[in-house]
C-alpha cells in the first residue's frame, strides 16, 4: 500500500477542521465500482456491477462476447490520460447505451438478481463493514453515486448486510416490465464523466443535508471528482482517490486532483482511520 499526499499540511488541516465541526456536520459521498468494491482479487480483476451481469449465466454466449468486446474497446478510452473529458463523454454515452441495449435483449429477470450477485466474484474492499457500520452508528449520511447498475450494487450491499437506512444510492436502474423481465434502463444515463448535478434529479437530498458542510469524497476515477457539486455549501472537503490502473501514467493528475491518493490498496483502512479520528 502506498499513500501519496501532495500537501500533507493541508490534509491535516482539513481533517482537524472536520473533527472540530463534529459528527452532525459530516457527510460521505462515494463512488461504488472499484472504490467500495475491489479492483483486484487473487491476482485477477474484480467485476464491476456491469461486469457481474455481463459474465452471468443469464446472458447468452453471444451476448457475453459482445459485451466483452465493448469493454475491451471502451475501457482503455475511459482511463486514457491523453484524452480530454470532452472527447471521452460522447464515447462513454456510446458504451453505456450499447451495453444497456445488449443487456435489455437478454430477458433478465428481476428475481434472478440475488443469485447473479451471489454467484459473482465481486468483493467489497476490506474494512467495508467498519465503514458502513460506523457511518450508520453516528448517523452520517452515505451517498453512493454510481455509473454502475443500481439494482446490482444495492444487492451487493444488501447481501453484505450493510444496506443501512443512512445509505442513499443514485445510479443506473433497470426498468422491468410487469412480468419482471428487463426491458430497458431508466433515464438519466449516468456514465463516468457526468457524475455531477446534471443527473441528480432529486435535488432535495443535498438540500436537506445543507447543514452537513464537511464532506469526505471517495472515488477511483477522474470523473468522481465532481460528485459533490450538488452540495449547496461546502466548508471542508477531503477527496480520497484510489489509483487502481495505469498507475505511473496517471499519478501526477491524481495527485493534483485528489488530496489523498491510494495505490495498490484493496482496503478502506485509510478512510476508516480518518473516520475513527473524526467521529
Ligand atoms: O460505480 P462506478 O461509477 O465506478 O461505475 C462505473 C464503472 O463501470 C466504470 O468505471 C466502467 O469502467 C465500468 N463499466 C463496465 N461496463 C459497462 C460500463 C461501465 O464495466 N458497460
Ligand atoms: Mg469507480
Amino acid at each position: 500500500i502506498t499513500v501519496r499526499i501532495k500537501d500533507p499540511e493541508r490534509v491535516a488541516g482539513i481533517i482537524r477542521a472536520m473533527k472540530e465541526q463534529g459528527t452532525h456536520k459530516l457527510q460521505v459521498i462515494s463512488d461504488f465500482d472499484m472504490t467500495l468494491s475491489r479492483f483486484g482479487c487473487n491476482g485477477r480483476r474484480c467485476p464491476t456491477s456491469h461486469n457481474i451481469l455481463d459474465n452471468s449465466r443469464v446472458v447468452s454466449e453471444e451476448g457475453r462476447r459482445q459485451l466483452k468486446d465493448l469493454l475491451h474497446y471502451y475501457y482503455p478510452i475511459e482511463i486514457d490520460p491523453k484524452r480530454t473529458l470532452e472527447e471521452k463523454r460522447p464515447l462513454m454515452v456510446e458504451w453505456w447505451s450499447k451495453a444497456h441495449e445488449l443487456l435489455s435483449q437478454q430477458k433478465i429477470l428481476k428475481s434472478d438478481i440475488p443469485q447473479i450477485v451471489r454467484e459473482s466474484d465481486v468483493m467489497l474492499r476490506d474494512g467495508f463493514d467498519e465503514l458502513f457500520n460506523r457511518l450508520h452508528k453516528y448517523n452520517v449520511p452515505l451517498f453512493i453515486f454510481s455509473a454502475g447498475v443500481g439494482d446490482i450494487l444495492e444487492e451487493i450491499i444488501r447481501q453484505a448486510n450493510v444496506f443501512h437506512p443512512n445509505v442513499n444510492v443514485v445510479s443506473n436502474y433497470m426498468d422491468f416490465d410487469d412480468n419482471g423481465v428487463l426491458r430497458r434502463f431508466k433515464a438519466p444515463l449516468i456514465h463516468t464523466y457526468n457524475k455531477n448535478n446534471s443527473v441528480l434529479r432529486d435535488t432535495e437530498y443535498f438540500q436537506q443535508l445543507s447543514a452537513r458542510t464537511s464532506i469526505i469524497l471517495l472515488g477511483d476515477s477522474m470523473g468522481d471528482l465532481t460528485m459533490a457539486d450538488g452540495v449547496p455549501s461546502v466548508e471542508n472537503i477531503l477527496k480520497i482517490g484510489f489509483l487502481n490502473d495505469k498507475v505511473e501514467e496517471q499519478r501526477e493528475r491524481y495527485l493534483d486532483a485528489y488530496d489523498v491518493v491510494l495505490e495498490s490498496d484493496e482496503t478502506l483502512d485509510v478512510v476508516n482511520g480518518i473516520l475513527r479520528f473524526v467521529l
